[in-house]
């Protein structure tokens, strides 16, 4: 089951004493963890899916454009008034959707060194805060570098001329490649509006 494969870093129990809550609210920041994981899921799945079905019919360079248009129309989707959902990573392809704000960064350095310490099952992380919109769950999740994956986003040899061409033209300042499988490409970052 997901949650025996889970190893989570949950601080909340720090934030929730900094943010003055009660343990009553634990409950309530267990339903929003289970809405994201739920999405984050999901958004990951329909993602890795599509790209796989346009690599397997029309070919890698012609995948690029899914990745370009239907992941942010995905996020987009699966966001809505009080959820905000969005791709981010360390060396982004994609410097406007996909730089982390400094708690994501944070939370990538975490997963990478966890990732490199061999840490066993999903790589999540919860955090409550508030700030002036009001009092926010936030859930990331990594996502891990698989084969697929190499062909764009690998080290050279992994990628072939075409696919480099069309990325330097789409992406004059992309970041990410070099990835080797299982290494941390990035993570899906969830905020919900608590209240
Ligand atoms: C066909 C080429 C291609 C393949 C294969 C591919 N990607 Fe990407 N990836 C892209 C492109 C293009 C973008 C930039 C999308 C955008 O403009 O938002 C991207 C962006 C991302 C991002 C968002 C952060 C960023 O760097 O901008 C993540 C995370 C990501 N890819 C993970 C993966 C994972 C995991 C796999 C394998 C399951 C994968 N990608 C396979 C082309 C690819």
């Amino acid at each position: 089951m997901l949650n025996s494969n889970l190893k989570s870093l949950f601080i909340v129990l720090g934030v929730c004493s900094m943010a003055g809550s009660s343990w009553a609210d634990a409950d309530l920041y267990a339903s929003y963890t289970d809405d994201s994981r739920k999405v984050a899921q999901e958004f990951m799945q329909q993602l890795a899916g599509t790209l796989k079905q346009q690599i397997e019919s029309s070919g890698t360079e012609s995948a690029i454009s899914v990745c370009k248009e239907v992941a942010p129309a995905l996020a987009k989707q699966y966001s809505n008034d009080s959820r905000l959902v969005s791709r981010v990573s360390l060396k982004p392809r994609n410097q406007t959707l996909g730089t982390p704000k400094a708690d994501e960064r944070l939370a990538l350095q975490n997963f990478d060194r966890q990732q490199r310490d061999g840490t066993a099952g999903a790589l999540e992380l919860v955090t409550v805060y508030e700030d002036a919109g009001g009092e926010w769950h936030h859930y990331m999740r990594a996502i891990p570098t698989q084969p697929l994956c190499l062909q764009c986003h690998g080290k050279p040899e992994d990628i072939s001329a075409n696919v480099k061409a069309l990325l330097a033209k789409e992406y004059p300042a992309d970041q990410a490649v070099g990835y080797s499988p299982g290494e941390i490409r990035g993570a899906v970052s969830i905020r919900q509006k608590i209240r």
